[in-house]
């Protein structure tokens, strides 16, 4: 059996902002009723892949999954689908945005299977979707047509601390991590450069939503295993911005290699893509740091605990503390401040479950950590919130 269930709404607001609207998946929390909150794991190319988990239910449980989706501005189409299916053997979602005269057609259309062992069926489920999509459109209707008229803003989410004035650049700002790194600062209001090497898709839809944040922030090629091409990025980061508030040192590489048979030219890549490019970058960036500037070299949990197969990984993050510390003495004196920032085992793409219920074992918190959750900690260090804070290796690792 497959069950399909088909709605729709119309919502007076202009295409662009119920497509924005719509499509801004962190947002969901606010958006829909029913979300407690809405997790972006990773951005590849147009793809969004993100764990929604809900409000507790009358047991008490908060039901969480994996979704991905797709938005196709030009067709005006998103294709969404469930990575972990939980009770369903599938679930698709399309999602068409018709213009109409005063508005647009949002509308679901959902296809899926119960498993055998679900607690519903295909029919009792059909009937919750139809029930609770009424709801929800009603909501995002409402949510999107004051919008329109300037009478209901998106309420902030957190209060964080406000980097309005100041500029940020964030090496590999595009994936993972980094690019939890340069949302947060740019929602925090500062100008955020972030460079990237090669995947010009993630390039672009970062580009697109820094947009959303203003039009200073700008996204930079520069293979930073390259001094030459760390000279040009730092020529450009000069000319746009002047200054530099926050450097974020992100980029890395890494593979897992048996030591025995480590190749020098791999030692050199991920040496030179890590610690060196920190030590060129940061000496190049030494002109722009105001009084007051902050350092984040991202660390690794692993460079105080080793790991096998990653021999020169840690190395180069081990290295990272060392550097950070002598800078910390050296650059104080003007002011700057050096830290390094540790991640655990943070998610992302290419995990697979077999490895990540090893990790969630291993972690006190039972959980992978999230890019928001370092980015968090970025924040902390980029403000003054940590004026007094310098050399210090800071572990965002859920205790593994
Ligand atoms: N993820 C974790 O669990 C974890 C744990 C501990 C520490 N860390 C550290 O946190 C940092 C970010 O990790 P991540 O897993 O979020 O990384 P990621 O998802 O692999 O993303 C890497 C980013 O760095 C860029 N990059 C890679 N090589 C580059 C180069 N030679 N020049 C310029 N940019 C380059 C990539 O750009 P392209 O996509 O264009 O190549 C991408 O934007 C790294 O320093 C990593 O060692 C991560």
């Amino acid at each position: 059996m497959a069950a399909h269930t088909d709605n729709a709404i119309v919502i007076k607001a202009p295409f662009d902002l119920v497509w924005q609207m719509t499509n801004d998946v962190e947002s969901w929390p606010w958006l829909f009723s029913e979300y407690a909150s809405a997790e972006i794991l990773d951005r590849t190319g147009p793809t969004v892949r993100f764990r929604l988990t809900m409000h507790p239910d009358e047991n008490g449980t908060s039901w969480s999954w994996v979704s991905e989706r797709t938005p196709d501005r030009e067709t005006a189409t998103v294709q969404a689908r469930r990575v972990e299916p939980g009770p369903f053997e599938y679930m698709n979602i399309r999602w068409t945005y018709t213009p109409e005269v005063g508005g647009v057609r949002m509308r679901w259309q959902q296809d899926f299977q119960m498993r055998p062992d679900a607690p519903v069926n295909d029919e009792a489920m059909a009937a919750r979707i139809n029930e609770n999509s009424v709801t929800q459109m009603n909501r995002i209707r409402e949510l999107v047509e004051r919008a329109a008229a300037g009478v209901a803003e998106r309420p902030a989410a957190r209060v964080g601390p406000d980097l309005t004035g100041t500029n940020a650049l964030v090496t590999g700002g595009t994936r993972g991590i980094g690019r939890g790194i340069t949302v947060a600062l740019a929602r925090a209001g500062a100008t955020v450069l972030a460079c990237y090497r090669q995947d010009v898709d993630a390039a672009d839809d970062l580009a697109r939503e820094l947009k959303q944040h203003g039009d200073d922030n700008a996204v930079l090629r520069a293979d930073l295993s390259d001094p030459d091409e760390i000279d040009r990025l730092m020529a450009q980061v000069r000319e746009r911005v002047g200054t530099l508030h926050t450097l974020v040192n992100n980029a890395g590489a890494i593979s897992h290699i048996p030591f025995e048979s480590l190749p020098v030219d791999e030692w050199h890549r991920v040496i030179d893509t890590t610690l060196t490019a920190t030590f060129l970058l940061t000496q190049k960036a030494l002109p722009l740091l105001p009084d007051g500037a902050s350092v984040i070299n991202l660390g690794s949990r692993v460079a105080t605990v080793g790991i096998p197969l990653r021999a020169h990984y840690t190395a180069a993050k081990a290295g990272m503390v060392g550097l950070t510390r002598s800078l910390a003495k050296e650059l104080g004196p003007r002011g700057i401040r050096v830290n390094v920032l540790a991640p655990g085992v943070i998610d992302g793409a290419g995990i697979t479950a077999e490895k990540r219920a090893q990790y969630e074992r291993l972690t006190s918190l039972g959980r992978l950590g999230q890019p928001d959750e370092v980015a968090d900690v970025a924040l902390f260090l980029a403000s003054d919130m940590s004026r007094y804070v310098t050399g210090e290796t800071i572990h965002v690792d859920g205790g593994i």
